[in-house]
């Protein structure tokens, strides 16, 4: 199931929605996208921190392979919370709200090789892509215009996963950070097996 913000659940039904649309379905789904939203600033964050943290031989390669993408989740979180403006609701943009409102953790990787972050980022982008999902089923019954914004952005999220995946691949094609329970893990296993 797809996660709303309770946030902006709290917030109301707004004055005004799309046409076609009842206010209260307009409320619905803007708490489903402020979580999107959530989710999108805090995706674009994570991968700055990891462009100024990223050390070691694979340096220049990933930390210049990260700007494209922050550039890119940046751009959708800002259609995403303009989309909520479009619907009539209020899309919370400071960071306090944002940890406030967020069902995950902060990004746990400091100063670390290229390949470790690479693994806790697999996890990161697989939390985000997963949730993205939900709500494009979530969207399916009540707005397709909504849906169709996520779909697009979804599309872009799993080829920039593809992109972190492509280093933590063997020869034979498996990750090596399958099956990891959390980002140290991942880290963990990722610098294993580059080793
Ligand atoms: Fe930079």
């Amino acid at each position: 199931m797809a996660k709303t913000s309770k946030k902006l659940q709290a917030a109301g039904t707004p004055a005004y929605t799309v046409p076609g649309l009842t206010p209260s379905q307009g409320a619905e789904i803007a708490a489903l996208l402020q979580d999107r939203l959530n989710a999108l600033t805090d995706l674009h964050l994570t991968l700055k921190h990891v462009h100024w943290n990223v050390v070691g031989p694979h340096f220049i390669a990933v930390h210049e392979m990260l700007d494209p993408q922050v550039d890119a989740v940046r751009e959708m979180a800002d259609t995403t919370a303009e989309r909520i403006a479009t619907l009539g609701a209020s899309p919370s943009g400071t960071p306090g709200a944002l940890v406030a409102d967020r069902s995950w953790d902060d990004y746990s990787i400091g100063r670390a090789g290229a390949i470790e972050h690479l693994g806790a980022l697999d996890l990161v982008y697989q939390g985000v892509i997963s949730d993205h999902r939900s709500a494009i089923e979530a969207t399916d019954d009540l707005d397709l215009v909504t849906q169709d914004m996520l779909i697009a952005q979804s599309s872009e999220l799993e080829q920039f996963h593809w992109f972190v995946r492509a280093h933590l691949e063997t020869q034979g094609g498996t990750l090596t950070t399958a099956n990891a329970t959390s980002e140290v893990d991942a880290t963990r296993k990722a610098g294993r097996k580059s080793a």
